[in-house]
């Protein structure tokens, strides 16, 4: 019998004590061993539970106990998880975790006490919700030089955003449902903002490229700026508005990162990816494109990717699983203005005709999707910081949203 401590009850770590008895019987075959939930960590009290003896509110009981070996870790945010985390290493304790913002910013730090004490840090749960893409990107794909990783990384916005093109929905009203359905953040102004996807995409970076990659140097926006008119204009161009995470390696192994919504073409596989369904597509130099699609966020689906991971950890107690990389140097993120490609222009103009010239004159447009009018609405292509320092300067149109395109 394997003893674990579970740390935070809320939505996911509630799941994974869901999980782990709904599923015991074929759980402990796959795992080789039972597993027994010792300790469940919460401050607050939970009298009606069934596990109402197991809970404790004391770290340290979980610290100083050596018959607890691995210790799931559902608290969410950095403090006081990271301490916790680092203490149940430093004690000899494997960790599961689901916690992005701990893996992006601690996760160099962490695996590499995890290295030195042979133990496990398993975090399949940090990206994707119920998706394998950790686990893949390490063992699956680990023949091929990974170049390009793309996806719609956060459920909560993806179901705003499908909400607002099919049904209309606005903004606060879908965002008060996917917080209601479990799916936000305990502050949704991390979903909104980019910042959980932004926290993905690091975590990915750092694991398909082995250097670490801070979330705070990655290119985020979020979608709070994203309009009913810039929907239908993506509607008129022949796609729709998702929030993209994506990261380009260049032919100097540096890396681009960033996260921003963006028109998708209505072929692209990802235009497809609605609700809080996430998909990441990873392209490798043996094996091509390969697309990776499924439940993003919620109880259960989290919950079957820290369960999963457990049970590798019972598998694994006295063998190191490799997941690891290294500190990366200044200099390795490359500028995401640097980038060239198309974009997205919607403006108020005084003189239309005039504005629509003074864009060609400097940029390719690409495209025009407004008809002659107040608003003027183009796609075209350039150098991103370019574009932007234009817009910015002296145009002669006043810039109502810019966003970018992604085939
Ligand atoms: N708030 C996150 C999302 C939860 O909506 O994707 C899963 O990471």
């Amino acid at each position: 019998m394997v003893n674990i401590a579970i740390m935070g009850h809320g939505i996911v770590g509630s799941g994974v004590v869901e999980v782990l008895r709904h599923n015991c019987e074929s759980i402990t075959k796959r795992a080789g061993d039972s597993i027994n939930i010792k300790y469940i960590l919460d401050l607050r009290d939970f009298p009606d539970s069934p596990l109402v003896d197991f809970f404790v509110k004391d770290f340290a009981v979980i610290e100083r106990d050596p018959e607890v070996k691995i210790v799931v870790e559902c608290m969410g945010g950095l403090r006081p998880a990271y301490d916790f985390v680092k203490r149940c290493l430093l004690s000899g304790k494997s960790v599961v975790t689901s916690n992005k913002e701990l893996i992006a910013k601690k996760g160099c730090e962490l695996l590499a006490i995890a290295k030195e004490k042979n133990l496990n840090l398993l975090f399949e749960a940090s990206v994707g919700g119920g998706i394998p893409i950790i686990r893949p990107i390490v063992q699956c794909l680990a023949a091929n030089e990974i170049s390009d990783i793309v996806g719609i990384l956060n459920g909560t916005t993806n179901f705003i955003l499908t909400k607002m093109v099919k049904e209309a929905m606005p903004f606060d009203e879908a965002l008060a449902m996917a917080q209601r359905l479990g799916y936000a953040e305990r502050d949704p102004s991390a979903d909104i903002d980019g910042v959980d996807a932004c926290r993905k995409i690091a975590i990915l970076t750092s694991l398909a490229f082995g250097k670490h990659v801070d979330p705070d140097l990655v290119y985020t926006e979020g979608i709070t700026g994203i309009t009913l008119t810039d929907v239908a204009y993506a509607a008129k161009w022949g796609g729709v508005i998702k929030l993209i995470g994506r990261v380009r390696r260049f032919s100097d192994d540096r890396v681009m990162p960033t996260v921003y919504p963006a028109f998708i073409p209505g072929y692209s596989q990802l235009s497809t990816v609605d609700d809080v369904f996430n998909a990441i597509m990873v392209r490798g130099d043996a094996i091509g494109d390969v697309m990776f699609y499924g439940r993003g966020a919620g109880k259960l689906p989290t919950a079957s990717a820290v369960v999963a991971d457990v049970v590798d950890c019972v598998k694994h107690i006295k063998a190191r699983k490799y997941l690891f990389w290294e500190e990366s140097e200044p200099g390795y993120i490359k500028d995401h203005a640097t980038a060239f490609g198309e974009m997205f222009v919607r403006a108020a103009v005084t003189d239309y005709e005039g504005a629509l010239s003074w864009l060609s004159d400097r940029f390719h447009v690409v495209r025009v999707l407004s008809d002659p009018g107040d608003e003027l609405a183009v796609i075209l292509t350039g150098v991103e910081g370019e574009i932007k320092s234009a817009l910015l300067g002296d145009a002669p149109l006043e810039v109502k949203n810019l966003i970018h395109v992604v085939d």
